[in-house]
């Protein structure tokens, strides 16, 4: 006794067309000379060899009419399904753009909402592939309906599981909110866009020409609109940023992120981070410098980098536990935080705390960035943003001053009374309400009013205000720093504070959410 031949070989006949996505070879080659995988390939390159588990191979679409009568589609244009990414299981969905344009149906809808919601009950990260022509246009509010589907999972799924997305090709309309609402959006460089309303309907709508690459590309999205954290090259190298991302991510909320702790602490100086603070006041320094002495070798990956970069954001391991690194930029803007620098900081700093992982806060900061767009754009909401984030989290907080730590900035970057468990200054350090100039303004007043040689007199009172602020033994003795140390000291003492904060437990009463400012 045996199964019947024809059994298998139906249902070899059926894998095959959902494994070629029912198409030629001649359309799969079209898409390599594109430069492109096909939806199947960029699972298969994704996960380890052999781990992928498919749900809805067969799953078929749910069209009425249009000649849809007696047409395939192949998984109704979306694969979906549980696969491991160096051994940790993760949920995999791959929008198929040769099947129908990748369009969302009902059941494609169904498939994606499923699995995200399996993910949330197994506790594994989702990895969302988009490339798709958008609402299915022939299932019409079916279709809509889907996306709401996809849009609520997303949501029912933050803060449980890490949630990537990857822009392989269009992405538009209403389908750009699933990205939106995901924690990590990559977009390959070419060969894809993301938009609500494309050049066209601009066009109709306010008569403005707004070509493609202004709005919807990679790059536009990775240094204007902010939506887009990293930018790949091709599909090889998008995998090899999720894989690298997801190397510092726990796969839930459940879990601590995958350390690497050695058995001992290197607890060794690094005479190199001294000579990094330039002597003169006014030439910036450059956190870039700093992070690279900091940090591990070779473990740091940079989120966001061509947005607002004078608010740098990453992971890292620091003597091997992950930390999610937040630092100000002196070298952009001076450092100032601004409006997206507000943005991208909080969404960081929220991620981290939603993900346990410790956040090392590098502080140079002249202040809120000053100026009629900031204020009318809405700064105060968007820096109370970064004040509600650092203030909500529970996760270990350690910020290390570096120079300026001026006003409500310096409160903002992770600071002892906003929550801050450790805070090491340098001698570097400037801590103080505002930049002396300003403050012998305002404070000498009427002494400079007075003054016969007002010049030398208001010279005179600057330097006396920085003699009294420019240096953090005023904020070490009122005990809102927790030591001053030299740079050569700050890995071992940063790596030092971060294993003894690793017991923290915090425990907050109980509430339905808190409402941070949007
Ligand atoms: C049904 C679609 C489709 C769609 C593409 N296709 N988009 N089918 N519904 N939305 C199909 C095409 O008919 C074609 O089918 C195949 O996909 C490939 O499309 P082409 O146009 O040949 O490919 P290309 O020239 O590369 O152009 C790709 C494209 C274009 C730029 C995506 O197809 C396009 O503009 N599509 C419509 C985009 C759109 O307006 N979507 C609705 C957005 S609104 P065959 O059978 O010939 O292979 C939306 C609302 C969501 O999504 C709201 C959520 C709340």
């Amino acid at each position: 006794m045996a199964i019947k031949k024809e059994l298998l070989d139906q249902l070899a006949s059926r894998r095959q067309k959902a494994l070629t996505s029912g198409c030629t070879e001649d359309k799969i080659a079209a898409r390599h000379a594109k430069g492109l995988l096909t939806a199947r390939e960029r699972v298969t390159q994704l996960v380890d060899e052999g781990s992928f588990q498919e749900t809805g191979m067969h799953i078929n679409h749910d069209v009425r009419g249009f000649g849809f009568e007696n047409k395939d589609l192949a998984g109704d244009g979306v694969i979906a399904g549980l696969g491991n990414i160096n051994g940790r299981p993760v949920t995999v969905i791959s929008q198929d753009f040769m099947v129908s344009g990748g369009s969302l149906g009902s059941r494609h809808a169904k498939k994606m909402a499923d699995a995200m919601a399996q993910a949330c009950t197994l506790g594994t990260p989702i990895i969302s592939v988009n490339d798709s022509g958008g609402a299915r246009i022939q299932e019409g509010v079916k279709s809509l309906a889907g996306y709401g589907q996809v849009f609520r999972q997303n949501v029912l799924a933050s803060g449980l599981v890490p949630q990537i997305a990857l822009i392989a090709g269009p992405c538009a309309g209403g389908a750009a909110y699933s990205p939106a609402l995901m924690d990590f959006c990559i977009q390959l460089k070419n060969n894809s866009n993301m938009f609500i309303c494309g050049p066209e309907v601009i066009k109709a709508a306010t008569g403005q020409e707004a070509p493609l690459d202004q709005f919807a590309t990679a790059n536009a999205h990775a240094t204007v609109s902010g939506n887009v954290h990293f930018v790949a090259e091709d599909d090889k190298h998008a995998i090899e940023i999720i894989k690298k991302l997801l190397s510092f991510l726990p796969s839930n909320n459940l879990q601590d992120p995958p350390n690497r702790l050695s058995s001992e602490l290197a607890l060794e100086r690094d005479e190199g981070m001294n000579e990094i603070v330039p002597e003169d006041g006014k030439t910036p320094l450059d956190v870039y410098q700093v992070i690279e002495r900091l940090v591990d070798a070779n473990e740091w990956l940079e989120v966001h980098k061509n947005f607002a970069m004078n608010m740098v954001v990453g992971f890292a391991r620091i003597d091997g536990i992950v930390v999610g690194i937040v630092a100000n930029q002196p070298k952009a803007k001076a450092g100032c935080i601004d409006i997206d620098a507000s943005d991208k900081a909080a969404s960081f700093i929220m991620f981290c705390n939603a993900f346990n992982i410790p956040i090392v806060t590098l502080m140079d900061v002249p202040g809120f960035m000053p100026g009629l767009a900031q204020e009318r754009g809405g700064i105060i909401r968007h820096g109370a943003k970064v004040l509600y984030a650092y203030a909500t989290c529970t996760v270990p907080l350690v910020t290390v001053i570096m120079r300026k730590a001026y006003g409500g900035a310096y409160i903002a970057m992770g600071s002892k009374d906003l929550g801050g468990d450790v805070v090491f200054a340098w001698p570097s350090s400037e801590i103080a309400v505002m930049g002396a100039e300003g403050a012998a303004k305002i404070i000498y007043k009427k002494e400079l009013e007075t003054a016969t040689d007002r010049d030398a007199k208001y010279k005179e009172l600057v330097e006396d205000y920085r003699e009294k602020f420019s240096k953090p033994y005023q904020a070490a003795e009122s005990g809102i720093i927790t030591d001053v140390i030299e740079p050569a000291e700050t890995r071992f003492k940063v790596a030092l504070a971060l294993r003894s904060l690793m017991t923290k437990r915090v425990t907050r009463p109980p509430k339905k959410h808190g409402l941070s400012p949007l």
